[in-house]
């Protein structure tokens, strides 16, 4: 039976009580946001057609109703190393395991979303795709994989999906009014990442020490009249232009003057561009996917890249420690101009943890960002977006922003409900935003940070804000974890074990945890150490306190902000 929580079945007219309108029911797993929002346009272009939609987080449902559903869309991102976001975790062992039910009667299609230069690419989708189909439901569109830069795909996907359900979606609801919902969220923006502000930027500060091993910048960047409205846990998408040096550094390998014409499309239309304006605008230059790896190898026929190529592993590996211009160099060859702009990925905005609350800062957004370089064959490279931020916007110039909502890092609803935040590094941004937030609204809830880095001296970040937020109280405790400096390395999870048994008391206290940095050691190492604890402190199995850790997922008290 179609579901009726939206009351779209109020809408059957009395005298049809049989022929109950088929639901559509849109699923999203998200982790940033970006499967929530694909799933809520897909959602639009469905109600739009006429079609009952119901969307939920993957989260949200209850996976035993499954048999009961008969049109079945899920929109499915996947975490780096092929895992499923955390929201779907529950959906994903449910599915896959025993107890799910035959489907015989379920229509369904699934859309992917990943990042094409991990192994494990678009995983959790393929995962649901051949699932739903073992269980012997029916695929009404193909999957589709997706990439990085999945605008146009998505949009091709929904445009099929939408079309070849609607005759049979609103065929049993015949004469009924399609059931047209207002956006419920209130006023949108109307700035996208397709359609960014151009904001001003205002402030870059370096707030690591002359002597650290490492360059974090404090932005600062002014929404001006825009209207955009961001909440804490949100995130600021940044979209950036390659450096001009590095892009005629790259055209000169080519043996190209950049004056050549090339055609690329942009939003769905052919656009014409000179091979200059495309590397500096439209391409990334600064990524590399194996995929291009693979190509050069091709078409230059080295042998020694050839070999890198051919196996995945090494070939993801070289493409991360280097950018388009050392493969290029590593191996040269001549190429058409538009042949090369067509093997490159399109450029996509990058998004940061916003650093900042409106209730503290007004129409300002901050952010804290972590300069990426590294030398390639002693040349030096830097990362496209971080670099642009950090080095080439100046003052009072333009930069095009968007904000990311992200419902899956939200300070609780109670402002008396204490918090547990870990973010070593710039993990540290989101919870800058906390304290702002929690200020502004007086609070009363205890705030316990831990936060680490290398060093004391050089990579504190925020030190003085910390230190005044603990004088003032807002700040309970905080703890820090300063790597190297001592002989044995003490990271954030030391910290957390040598305070386990009050991490215990305030999570039983109901505190809510959250973790923001790096998704491949730490936040693992993180996790890994939480388990010990409520295992140690709740005299717990290993598998009991996995379970106690699920439940604070769930209960969106165990939130996550890593990459
Ligand atoms: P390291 O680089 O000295 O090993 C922020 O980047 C901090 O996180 C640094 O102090 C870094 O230490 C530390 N770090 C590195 N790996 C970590 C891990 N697995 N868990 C927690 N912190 C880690």
């Amino acid at each position: 039976a179609a579901k009726s929580e939206q009351g779209h079945n109020a809408q059957i007219a009395p005298s049809a009580p049989t022929v109950a309108a088929k639901t559509l029911t849109i699923l999203y797993a998200s982790q940033t946001g970006n499967a929530k929002g694909v799933a809520s346009k897909l959602e639009q272009s469905a109600k739009t057609a006429g079609i009952n939609v119901v969307l939920k987080n993957i989260a949200d449902y209850k996976a035993k109703a499954l048999k009961n559903e008969s049109h079945l869309l899920i929109v499915a991102s996947t975490n780096g190393e092929g895992e499923a976001p955390d929201d779907a975790i529950e959906f994903h062992e449910y599915l896959l395991g025993k107890k799910a039910p035959k489907l015989p009667n379920l229509s369904y299609s699934v859309l992917a979303l990943g990042d094409s230069s991990y192994e494990f690419f678009c995983q959790t989708g393929k995962d649901f795709d051949e699932r739903l189909k073992a269980l012997g439901a029916k695929q009404v569109s193909p999957r589709v994989d997706c990439d990085v830069d999945y605008d146009s795909d998505c949009e091709s996907w929904t445009a099929s999906i939408v079309e070849s359900l609607k005759d049979e979606l609103t065929q049993s609801s015949a004469g009924i009014a399609p059931v047209i919902d207002l956006p419920t969220s209130g006023a949108e923006s109307q700035y996208s990442k397709q359609n960014p502000y151009e904001a001003e930027f205002s402030l870059s500060q370096k707030i690591t020490g002359r002597d650290s091993a490492k360059d974090v910048r404090h932005i600062e960047i002014d929404l001006g009249e825009s209207g955009l409205t961001y909440q804490v846990g949100d995130a600021l998408g940044v979209w950036f232009e390659n450096d001009a040096a590095l892009v005629a550094d790259l055209i000169a390998t080519l043996s190209l003057t950049g004056e050549e014409k090339v055609k690329l499309k942009v939003n769905g239309a052919n656009q014409v561009f000179t091979l200059t304006d495309a590397l500096t605008t439209q391409l990334e230059i600064t990524q590399t996917a194996p995929a291009f790896v693979e190509f050069w190898a091709k078409i230059s026929g080295d042998k020694a890249l050839t070999k890198i190529a051919a196996d995945k592993n090494t070939a993801r590996e070289y493409a991360g420690e280097h950018q388009i211009i050392d493969v290029v160099k590593a191996a040269k060859t001549e190429i058409d101009p538009q042949f090369f702009v067509e093997s490159l990925r399109k450029i996509t905005p990058r998004l940061y943890s916003i650093a900042s609350a409106q209730a503290e800062v007004e129409e300002e957004v901050h952010l804290t960002v972590g300069l990426v370089s590294f030398d390639t064959n002693g040349e030096p490279r830097t990362g496209g977006a971080s670099s642009f931020l950090a080095n080439r916007l100046e003052e009072g110039q333009k930069v095009r922003v968007f904000v990311e909502h992200n419902d899956n890092f939200r300070l609780p609803q109670s402002d008396d409900t204490p918090v547990i935040m870990i973010g070593p590094g710039t993990g540290v941004a989101p919870f800058r935003a906390f304290m702002q937030e929690r200020e502004a609204r007086d609070a009363s809830g205890d705030n316990w940070m831990f936060f680490g880095d290398q060093t004391f001296t050089q990579d504190f970040l925020y030190q003085v804000e910390w230190q005044n937020y603990l004088k003032s109280g807002l700040l309970t405790r905080m703890d820090v974890a300063f790597s190297r400096d001592q002989a044995e390395k003490v990271y954030v999870q030391d910290r957390l074990k040598e305070q386990a048994s009050d991490v215990f008391a305030w999570l039983e206290r109901g505190a809510h945890l959250y973790i923001c940095g790096d998704a491949n050691r730490m936040a693992k190492d993180v996790h890994q150490t939480l388990v010990e604890i409520i295992q140690e402190h709740g005299k717990l199995s290993a598998e009991q306190a996995e379970d106690y850790l699920k439940s604070l997922r769930s209960n969106k008290r165990y939130q996550k902000d890593v990459y």
